[in-house]
């Protein structure tokens, strides 16, 4: 019996289904074999280890799960992690490191820009995204830039806040 049960998974549709990636994780090279069906959201986290990047809507409206695909803020939850290969994936996990934060985490710090923190690792990379194309934004360009990301808990003005302290802070020569 367990000798079928193993025949015909291995026949299954499903197991059929699987497709060979290889991408630029967080600067590494990575390769993985992902469900055709899986997001690139379900990848990093089931797969990857990778759990910064969070699943809230799962649907493309809140941006809880945003990542940086070839530099661009994506919902991770609307791309195919079989679409990835090829490309560059940056997750907060990539942003930084506890020894050195980036100038954007420790603007979110120095402003409080956080309550319970869900949506904070989709509003920095969201904002790194902006940074990175325009470097000196004002408050109602941050403002823009961060609309896709929601925040229940409310905390919209200190993040633009720390975003624009992050901004200064990145134009500033390094010492
Ligand atoms: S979880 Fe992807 S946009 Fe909400
Ligand atoms: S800090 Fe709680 S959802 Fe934004």
């Amino acid at each position: 019996m367990a000798r079928r049960a193993a025949t015909r998974s291995a026949k299954s549709p499903a197991a059929r289904h699987v497709t060979q990636i290889e991408l630029e994780l967080n600067g590494r090279v990575t390769r993985a074999s992902v469900p055709d069906h899986w997001t690139l959201l379900e990848f990093l986290r089931k797969s990857a280890g990778l759990t910064g990047a969070k699943e809230g809507c799962n649907a493309g409206e809140c941006g809880a799960c945003t990542v940086l695909l070839d530099g661009v803020a994506v919902y991770a939850c609307c791309v195919l992690a079989a679409e990835t290969s090829g490309r560059r994936v940056m997750t907060i996990e990539g942003l930084g490191t506890p020894e050195r934060l980036d100038p954007l985490q420790e603007a979110f710090l120095a402003d409080d820009a956080l309550q319970c923190g869900f949506c904070i690792p989709g509003q920095i990379l969201a904002a790194k995204a902006l940074l990175d194309a325009e470097p000196s934004p004002d408050r109602e360009c941050v403002r823009r830039a961060l609309s896709g990301n929601l925040c229940r808990c409310g905390c919209y003005v200190k993040i633009a806040t720390a975003v624009l302290r992050a901004a200064a802070a990145r134009r500033e020569p390094e010492r």
